[in-house]
């Protein structure tokens, strides 16, 4: 008897391994500062809470189409057009179950076993997996530091072969919280057309850019609209991770296949999130701007703090709610007995002696840096990275 040699290759997810770790010592009753958050501290707004609430005493409690209802697919249309100037009709879209889902489906319809994927590095943590569940090589692309460690062409052109297939984009990013400008999107977009590539463009955390509008790749054209899938939620945007709720936008070819993936996977997503989902958007309260200022004004703590450390510096994040701090000047050095060798190393001595949780590089593809979540609060934020500058002053 054996099992699957697929997915027992695949990795288990070290971001949620590590926030475990975290949370665990803190039901222990140990005061641990957490920073590895992959989710907004704030509760669901009131008013998406009670239309949860309100679906399950209507009765929507029954499967719905298993591409989501048309109401929440009309509102996602209509937020697609107004924010992210793209023109889509109800049947381009499919709700699932959170992006996560949207993210496999769309891997899932595009791969053939051996079709190489490319995944600019740092990474989401899922993506390579992902990629493996979906039969696709992951290929790992290099990018700059000087760069923000936003993928270009010139990086993209020394891993393209005869079997790429796919390029995933995920803008603002997560582990760095860089934004894409127009004219990079724009770059990108013209070469994996002319490379005849897919892009997934993973937009979850689109809400959350503290400096510019935000740009869809989607939406320069129609034969970039072709080759684009865009993924999008309301786990990040709208404080709903627990309600499991995503979608994405696409051509109708591949709408059809992922249908075809989600009608036997999951039937549907959650019916009452769905209909909590379409409130969100329809009317959107004043709270979702609040959290987003709080987000973009941690962002500078965050960024002034590790600046003027004298011994620690970060790419300053434009988006999401994480930091990418190069801890290249802990490498060599001791604290202690303690060596530390990479990110991985670090982030045992913080946990361990210094009751700070943070996600060592690795998880993202690049160990030379930890990645921080400021999804909490400013105190936290502010003891967390203080511990952590002051171990910097400790090692030698
Ligand atoms: C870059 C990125 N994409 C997708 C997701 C998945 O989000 P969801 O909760 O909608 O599945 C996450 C969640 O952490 C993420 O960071």
């Amino acid at each position: 008897m054996n099992y699957s040699k697929k997915i027992e290759s695949l990795a288990t997810s070290m971001t949620l391994a590590l926030s475990t770790k975290a949370k665990n010592l803190i039901q222990e009753g140990i005061p641990v500062l957490d920073l590895t958050a992959g989710e907004p501290d704030f509760d669901t707004p009131e008013y998406i809470r009670m239309a949860g609430i309100e679906a399950i005493n209507k009765g929507l409690t029954r499967y719905t189409p298993a591409n989501g209802t048309l109401e929440l697919r009309t509102e996602i249309c209509k937020k697609l057009l107004n924010f992210n100037k793209l023109e889509y009709s109800p049947n381009d879209i499919i709700v699932s179950t959170g992006a996560k889902q949207s993210l496999l489906n769309a891997l899932m319809a595009i791969c053939n076993p051996g079709d190489e994927v490319l995944i600019p590095t740092p990474f989401w943590v899922s993506y390579p997996e992902m990629t493996k569940i979906a039969s696709g090589v992951p290929i790992t692309v290099e990018t700059s530091y000087d760069n923000d460690f936003k993928v270009t062409v010139s990086d993209l052109d020394k891993y393209l072969t005869n079997k790429s297939k796919v390029l995933i984009i995920n803008n603002p990013s997560n582990p760095t919280g860089a934004v894409y400008s127009k004219n990079e999107l724009m770059d990108i977009a013209n070469w994996a057309l002319k490379n005849k590539i897919f892009i997934i463009s993973d937009e979850i955390y689109e809400r959350l850019n503290f400096v510019s509008q935000h740009h869809s790749i989607a939406s320069f054209n129609k034969q970039i609209k072709n080759i684009t899938i865009t993924i999008g939620g309301f786990s990040k945007s709208y404080a709903m991770t627990g309600w499991r709720l995503g979608y994405c936008a696409a051509n109708g070819d591949l709408v059809k296949l992922m249908n075809k993936i989600q009608s036997h996977a999951t039937s549907c997503a959650n019916s009452i999130a769905q209909y909590a989902g379409y409130i969100a958007l329809k009317e959107e309260q004043n709270e979702i701007e609040d959290m987003i200022t709080q987000f973009k004004n941690r962002s500078n703590l965050v960024y002034n703090l590790i600046n003027d450390s004298g011994t620690l510096d970060m790419i300053k994040p434009q988006g999401a709610f994480y930091g990418f701090i190069n801890i290249k000047y802990f490498i060599g050095k001791k604290y202690n007995d303690l060596e530390i060798k990479n990110a991985s190393d670090l982030a045992n001595i913080l946990l361990d002696k210094f009751q700070v949780a943070i996600l060592p590089g690795i998880a993202f593809g690049n160990d030379n840096y930890i990645r921080i979540s400021y999804a909490t609060d400013e105190d936290t934020i502010r003891k967390a990275l203080e511990r952590l500058i002051d171990l910097s002053k400790k090692v030698n």
